[in-house]
């Protein structure tokens, strides 16, 4: 890993043993793009890749008479010269003007990672990273912008942000702000995306990228469950195994856009940030604007080449604290048993035979606080009901305690009913625009978290249940996206940095729980996977996957999170059949075998089966006590997708490739075909693996496969509807 700097020719080279990120400060000051790949040598000179033929109908600039932005690779595009694409960022001045040219200052190389202001990003040691901050002015706007990049030694990753200065004496605004913009030099490429709606999150969509532009985004305040923000732009003929492709994954849980976009002379523009709708940001003389970290991954090997990077990345550069890399507790959560309608025996009932089974871990869900018997009550209340918990959270995480077990609870800070105490003291405390109407969601408002006070008063409470209590886990939920975004707190030019403002809010109060509390696991959620993104993982290691707990679906969902999130990320549990989202039953055991690949848990009341499943129930937990940490931190591989076929197979190596489990699914049976061969991955070829009894060679599992001949062939149909096998494989 280093990074050069060619003081002659203007050019810097970042690299580690996989990738090279060279750039240029351009023929008119601005930062240019010579190349993103695959490692190459260094040279001193690559100044040949900049393109000075100024072809008809062309604008160039004015000194160099040559020199096009549109017909060259940028950095972080400007707006107002001569490149009429897509502009990475826009700031308006005192006199109207939104024109800027920032030239280059100066620049530092150092080692290591410098954090970012209130915001979640990578983290890395001095031996670990390195980091380039190029300054760049712009004289007439009185500002300096600073480009940040990280190259980690040990991923083909190169994470970026920006931060902005006003250097001037009178206030600009920020119009738009990006965290990053990649210029590609050809437009050969796919756009994959990750979208869907509540219970059916991250699904991929793939499509051909060509002139103008694809985007995806979100203007809920979180980052959604419709799109979320990461994007995987890829060759063609790149798949799962081989080929090459750049993940582009944005540390940030609000408003974002992804933006791909081809011009006429064939350049590829990809941009990540806060989407700059209804963004403004005030910028005082003397202050500083941070964007929110863009992590930018290569791979020449396939999708699972450039998942695995994600994965490590995140697990060891992102998940902080004691929870980081340290396999998670098995869990039981109460929803799905009883909704809110419980009490203290109930719960102790359900957690009794939990930890009989062998559960380590009681999450006790929506419903234990102020009046908060259905969804219309109590948010914002976060006192304990005294029916359902007479000696509060301290008296039952005792008992709980006591038969063995962790205790943790749900929460859903941001919120508010307008039937609480918390309204009723407090209207002013929602984000709401004065003399309209409040739109609900799940009859609920959302609390103004740009206001420091909210955040405190909700801060203080929280406190107080969690100091009081013996607490080891919190499940911050998060439960409709925000609208009618404004807050009296601004003044009416600052309503643009109201839905920023919110996500700090939201940030401030994990940072302040997460270190009053380290040592609680935080899971975050919000319906399910509605903001499902590497700035919540910062935080909360975890994250609930989905609402939707039926098995076979969420071989889909987890499938298409694995693309961009660590396995150990994944919250998933066992639930009761039929399934109550899809009504759908699935065995007891292929209900666990798509858990495992997850942090794993249980969703039900664990005394409604029957001795039968109950013993299946507690061999599942033995099973995964004993795997979950090569589950969870190996390297994992998909290895059939769901989304192509009418089966799923995935398989986690561990680091030595000693050992390795895969699963097998069969979402639909077929008839009348041949079982065929799963192909395995990432095992050792010339080592010798044990697989139900049997000696297998690395390479012959990988390259001829396993028969799927016991595995899924049942007469005429190749394997049963949800049937499923996970298996183990060890190097004798
Ligand atoms: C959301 C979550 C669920 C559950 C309920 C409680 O829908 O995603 O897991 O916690 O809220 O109200």
């Amino acid at each position: 890993m280093n990074i050069i700097w060619h003081n002659q020719s203007k050019q810097y080279h970042l690299f580690n043993e996989k990738i090279s990120y060279i750039m240029c400060v351009t023929p008119v000051g601005e930062i240019g793009s010579i190349y993103f790949g695959k490692r190459i040598h260094d040279k001193d000179d690559m100044s040949y890749v900049i393109n000075r033929f100024a072809l008809p109908n062309v604008t160039v600039d004015p000194d160099t008479e040559s020199y096009s932005m549109e017909l060259n690779r940028q950095e972080y595009p400007s707006f107002g010269t001569t490149d009429f694409g897509t502009q990475a960022y826009e700031v308006e001045q005192p006199n109207g003007s939104r024109i800027s040219s920032f030239v280059y200052r100066n620049h530092r190389i150092y080692r290591g990672k410098p954090a970012i202001t209130g915001l979640p990003a990578t983290y890395a040691s001095e031996e670990e990273a390195m980091t380039l901050e190029i300054t760049l002015a712009d004289n007439f706007a009185k500002m300096t912008l600073t480009l940040f990049y990280t190259i980690f030694k040990d991923h083909p990753v190169i994470a970026r942000h920006v931060a902005f200065k006003n250097e001037g004496a009178s206030a600009v605004k920020l119009t738009r702000a990006l965290s990053a913009c990649v210029d590609l030099p050809d437009m050969d490429y796919e756009w994959m995306q990750f979208s869907g709606a509540w219970a059916r999150e991250r699904i991929p969509e793939v499509k051909k990228i060509s002139t103008g532009a694809l985007s995806i985004e979100s203007k809920r305040g979180t980052s959604s469950a419709n799109q979320n923000p990461f994007v995987i732009v890829k060759r063609p003929d790149t798949d799962d195994f081989m080929g090459e492709a750049f993940g582009f994954s944005f540390v940030y849980s609000g408003n974002f856009l992804a933006k791909a976009e081809g011009n006429s002379f064939g350049r590829l523009r990809v941009l990540m940030g806060i989407h700059p709708d209804r963004f403004t940001w005030v910028l005082n003389p003397g202050e500083i604007f941070e964007t929110p970290e863009v992590v930018i991954a290569m791979t020449d090997c396939g999708l699972n080449g450039l998942s695995q990077t994600y994965h490590e990345l995140y697990n060891n550069h992102l998940v902080r604290g004691k929870w980081k890399n340290t396999p998670r507790p098995i869990l039981i959560n109460n929803w799905e048993a009883t909704f809110m309608d419980f009490d203290e025996e109930k719960i102790l009932s359900i957690a009794r035979t939990a930890r009989e089974a062998g559960v380590e871990l009681f999450v006790l869900d929506d419903g234990w606080f102020g009046e908060r018997n259905d969804d219309y009550a109590g948010l914002g209340d976060w006192i304990e009901n005294p029916k359902k918990l007479p000696q509060g959270m301290a008296g039952l995480s005792s008992k709980i305690n006591a038969l063995g077990m962790k205790f943790g609870f749900w929460i859903e800070p941001e919120m508010v009913n307008p039937n609480s105490n918390l309204f009723r003291r407090h209207p002013e405390w929602v984000l709401a625009a004065p003399g309209r109407k409040s739109s609900l969601g799940r009859h609920q408002l959302v609390l103004d978290f740009s206001r420091e006070e909210v955040v405190d008063h909700i801060y203080g409470m929280l406190k107080k249940v969690i100091g009081d209590a013996k607490i080891s886990y919190i499940k911050w939920d998060m439960n409709r996206s925000l609208t009618e975004v404004f807050s009296p707190d601004l003044n009416a030019d600052e309503q643009g940095m109201v839905y920023h403002k919110y996500v700090l809010g939201v940030y401030s109060l994990y940072e302040r729980l997460t270190n009053e509390f380290p040592d609680i696991l935080f899971e975050s959620c919000s319906s399910g996977g509605n903001r499902y993104d590497a700035g919540m993982l910062y935080y909360a290691p975890q994250a609930w996957c989905s609402d939707n707990t039926d098995s076979i679906d969420r071989i889909r969902i987890q499938y298409g999170t694995s693309y961009g999130y660590p396995i150990s990320s994944i919250g998933a549990h066992v639930s009761a059949v039929p399934n109550q989202q899809t009504g759908r039953t699935a065995p007891i055991e292929t209900r666990a075998n798509v858990a495992y690949f997850g942090t794993f848990g249980y969703e039900l009341d664990l005394n409604t089966l029957s001795e039968e499943e109950f013993d299946k129930v507690k061999e599942q937990i033995r099973f995964m006590k004993e795997h979950r940490e090569l589950l969870q931190f190996g390297t994992f591989f998909r290895l059939r997708s769901p989304f192509e076929t009418d089966q799923a197979a995935w398989i986690v190596v561990s680091k030595d490739r000693k050992e390795a489990i895969f699963g097998f699914y069969c979402l639909r049976s077929n008839v009348n075909m041949m079982p065929g061969f799963l192909k395995l991955a990432g095992l050792d070829p010339d080592a010798l693996y044990e697989l139900d009894g049997e000696e297998y060679y690395g390479d012959e599992l990988m390259h001829m496969g396993v028969a799927l001949t016991d595995l899924c062939s049942d007469g005429l149909a190749t394997g049963k509807d949800f049937v499923s096998y996970v298996k183990t494989l060890k190097v004798k």
